[in-house]
């Protein structure tokens, strides 16, 4: 079964509103191509205008954050049905920015991906090593430990749907890419082991990408990897740059 390809932009802490508009309206006429799902996961801020600056386009909009809750007293969050009504359809979950800084563990990323799927968002779920981790070589192990623990309980059937973004955490904003066979490596070893926790068909359906500091220059090879299909990019989804990557 053919995957379609999936770029998606994350745009972290970037773009203030005035900004983000500008930035879909340089990319418009960049990022046309039926083949490929774009994505921009924009600053919740700049949610409303960004869904309001790719109408009529085949941009979507994913959200980088959101809280498990529907709603209540907690204070400077945004729940699921509040991006779901905004007109996202993505979110992020389980970067390493957020897990690092924000002490995201996996029991709390199991319970975001399960409250995204609910509220029918499209988890893009991400893992990935430390430099240490991959010099000790127990890359495989600790993202199957990550991928493991955040899709416990998830349904093959969803698990289908989700997207699973692989960021070594070492390649991200450092310049310093993964090599398309280290990336195709791990991107296959995320599939055998969805085939073994779930089936064949669920492992041929989930989409993978990698991230890390891919571009123009290193995005055709990568994306001609079997198990590669797609990328999510930081920071050159700022840029006009992006549009070579979503027709690389
Ligand atoms: O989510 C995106 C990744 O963190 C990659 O960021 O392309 O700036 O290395 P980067």
């Amino acid at each position: 079964m053919a995957r379609k390809r999936i770029i998606a932009g994350n745009w972290k802490m970037n773009m203030t509103p005035s900004e983000a508009v500008k930035l879909v309206e340089e990319l418009k006429p960049l990022v046309v191509n039926d083949d490929v799902d774009v994505v921009y996961c924009v600053p919740a801020i700049d949610i409303v205008p960004v869904v309001e600056a790719v109408k009529d386009t085949n941009v979507q909009v994913g959200a980088e954050n959101f809280y498990i809750e529907d709603k209540g007293a907690y204070t400077g969050e945004i729940s699921a049905p509040m991006l779901v009504d905004a007109g996202v359809k993505y979110v992020i979950i389980g970067h390493s920015e957020r897990r690092e800084y924000f002490k995201e563990d996996d029991a709390f990323l199991n319970k975001k991906v399960k409250k995204a799927i609910a509220s029918g968002l499209t988890p893009i779920l991400c893992c990935g090593e430390t430099l240490e981790q991959r010099e000790m070589g127990v890359t495989m192990d600790w993202i199957r430990l990550q991928i493991k623990s955040d899709l416990a309980g998830v349904a093959a059937d969803d698990v289908k749907n989700l997207v699973i973004a692989y960021e070594p955490i070492w390649a991200i904003g450092t310049g310093k890419t993964a090599t398309s066979d280290q990336a195709e490596e791990v991107c296959k070893g995320i599939r055998e082991l969805i085939a073994e926790v779930y089936d064949t068909d669920t492992a041929e359906a989930v989409r993978i990408q990698y991230g890390g500091s891919m571009n123009a220059g290193n995005a055709k090879e990568l994306l001609a990897k079997p198990n590669i299909d797609g990328g999510l990019i930081g920071g050159a989804s700022l840029k006009a740059e992006f549009g070579q990557v979503v027709n690389a």
